[in-house]
């Protein structure tokens, strides 16, 4: 396990959320999975999606169930609203107080994330309220083959795959933030707090990048392969 994290240290707050803390000594990841009691085909799945490895090829991802998924991503949301939003906000408050640019421009970065925050909240908020709630129940009725017609309903009018094609995606507007530092705020001397700005969007962009991997090369297959057994067995 530490070689994973000497080699990609990104992996850090992803074994976190999972459930695994530093100070695990020489344990391999397998032994580290068996103490934790975490699901080894998941853990492989939410490295490998980090990696941006295809997981297609190599993951079978029906072996994976979907709670813990979707509480890994629950945690991930948990982790950007209470750390990396805050860290983002500390960085442009300090830039913002120890620069010379006049204020129009200050407003211009604050008030983007401040429309950006909104839109994040929102997101996470559909997901948590309407779509990770569906996915467990037609996980649980793939499982149980007990569900009712309202279920059927659901799916019918309503399957995982339209939230897909909806899926907004929340990185864009971080790229064009991001622009607005590298090419349109005024020239400093220092620019070790800007870089610092630069530095904590990269890192949230890069997050989440992963996490919408996640939800749509993880979640979505996972959910439409049980969708049409549940739809099969109903006929
Ligand atoms: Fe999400
Ligand atoms: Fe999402």
């Amino acid at each position: 396990m530490a070689d994973a994290i000497h080699h990609n240290h990104l992996l850090l707050p992803v074994i976190n959320r999972m459930g695994i803390q530093l100070g695990f000594g020489d344990q391999n990841i397998e032994s580290i999975c068996m103490e934790k009691e975490i699901d080894l085909d998941f853990f492989l799945v939410i490295i490998n999606a980090f990696l941006d490895h295809d997981i297609h090829n190599t993951m079978k991802l029906q072996t994976v169930s979907a709670e813990p998924v979707v509480d890994y991503l629950k945690a991930t949301h948990q982790y950007y609203i209470e750390r990396m939003i805050p860290e983002v906000e500390n960085r442009i408050n300090a830039l913002i107080q120890h620069s010379v640019i006049d204020q129009k421009q200050f407003l211009l970065v604050k008030n983007f994330f401040e429309e950006y925050k909104s839109e994040l909240y929102i997101h996470v908020k559909l997901e948590e309220e309407s779509i990770y709630p569906y996915v467990v129940d037609i996980f649980n009725a793939h499982s149980s083959r007990n569900f009712d017609k309202e279920l059927i309903e659901r799916i019918k009018s309503y399957p995982i795959d339209s939230y897909a094609e909806e899926h907004s995606d929340i990185e864009s507007k971080l790229y064009d933030l991001k622009n607005i530092l590298i090419k349109y705020l005024p020239e400093s001397k220092d620019s070790f707090l800007k870089n610092q700005v630069l530095n904590a969007l990269f890192k949230l962009e890069n997050d989440l990048n992963d996490h919408s991997r996640i939800e749509n090369m993880v979640l979505v297959p996972m959910v439409s392969e049980m969708e049409v057994e549940l739809l099969n067995i109903k006929q």
